[in-house]
């Protein structure tokens, strides 16, 4: 089995900016009861013309940048999405015509804020196997075309945005452990009802907003917290190594408050958790896969650290990979 690594990060963020003055204006809530309860400040929304996709290949091409790759070299490409541009073709398909990387496989993955940590996994196998060389790993979403901007409850947290990873073998360090989980019985806490087979869109989908977040928030955080830091533990547990192996954490992004929790548990530090939630919102697998980035490009991460990517959301799915930059 090859050793399998992270040669190049990028990421996308769209320029529209939507602050929580603004949506003071939109719905009953405050800066201060937003800033309190999740950390977020402020999140960045496409604008009408923006898909998927577009924020996808923005991403892609900054990490072909950062691998010094051609999109010609790609073997692979996965769009972990919750938000495609379009139930078919794939976002992934997208992404490949526009970058033109022809020789690549082209599928999307739905493990919602799980879905960056997922995706790296399933390339990882590819190229520890020696199926592919290059794997384009993004995390793309629009999650505000699936947000009720009238349900204060939902509409302050979530954001839109892009990150991407090209993986490859490495020749020392690299992905240490991994470890993937579901829990499907629990499917109803978080879900986007509308619009599948199982509630085709009709105007009664549409009237019952079933093309909308249905979130129970305050179940998920307990659930979060416990399950992101047991997923740490086994992934560290795997890899031999202990919390204070880790040289920084890049959790999922869905409140500071869930981050902080976790934190404690595991006996960590603030200052070993990289946090973007402020400035972006929930933005799903494009939360990590952004994170990741940011630390890489603001020296959060040098060669030889040990990073922990830690990820949750509906499913529910939950996953964590160790890795040595
Ligand atoms: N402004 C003002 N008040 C609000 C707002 C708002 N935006 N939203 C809710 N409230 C009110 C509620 O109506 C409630 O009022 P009431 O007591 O009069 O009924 C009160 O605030 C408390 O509401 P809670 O839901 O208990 O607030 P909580 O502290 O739990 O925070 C939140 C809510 C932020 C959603 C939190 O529960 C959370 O972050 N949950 C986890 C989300 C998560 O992890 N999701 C999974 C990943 S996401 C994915 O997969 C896409």
């Amino acid at each position: 089995m090859k050793k399998v690594g992270i040669i190049g990060v990028g990421k996308y963020l769209p320029s529209r900016v939507l602050s929580n003055a603004d949506l003071e204006k939109m719905v009953d809530t405050s800066d201060e009861w937003i800033t309190t309860r999740t950390g977020i400040k402020e999140r960045h929304l496409v604008s009408k013309s923006e898909a998927a996709s577009d924020l996808a290949i923005k991403a892609a091409e900054s990490a072909l940048k950062d691998a010094k790759l051609k999109p010609q070299d790609i073997d692979l490409i996965i769009v972990a999405t919750i938000t495609p541009d379009m139930q078919f073709p794939s976002t992934a398909c997208f992404v490949q015509a526009k970058l033109g990387a022809h020789k690549a496989v082209c599928f999307d993955l739905s493990a919602a804020c799980a879905g960056f940590v997922y995706a790296l996994v399933i390339a990882q196998q590819f190229i520890a196997r020696g199926a592919y060389k290059n794997a384009l790993v993004i995390g793309a979403e629009v999650l505000s075309s699936i947000t009720d901007w009238k349900d204060r409850n939902t509409c302050v947290l979530f954001g839109d945005g892009a990150g991407a990873a090209l993986l490859a073998e490495v020749e020392s360090g690299g992905i240490l452990s991994t470890y993937l989980g579901s829990n499907g019985s629990m499917s109803g806490l978080l879900m986007l009802p509308g619009g599948g087979s199982r509630n085709p869109a009709s105007h009664k989908t549409i009237d019952a907003k079933l093309h909308y977040i249905k979130m129970q928030g305050n179940e998920l955080f307990k659930i979060a917290v416990k399950t992101m830091t047991e997923a740490a533990k086994v992934a560290l547990k795997q890899a031999g190594l202990k919390c204070s192996d880790l040289d920084l954490v890049i959790p999922h992004q869905a409140n500071v408050r869930i981050i902080i929790a976790m934190a404690k548990r595991l006996g960590l530090s603030e200052d070993k958790i990289y946090l973007n939630i402020k400035q972006y919102g929930n933005m799903s697998s494009a939360s990590t896969a952004t994170a990741l980035c940011e630390a890489v490009k603001v020296g959060r991460v040098k060669k030889g650290d040990i990073i922990l990517l830690d990820a949750f959301g509906a499913g529910l799915v939950w996953g964590a990979c160790i890795i040595k930059w």
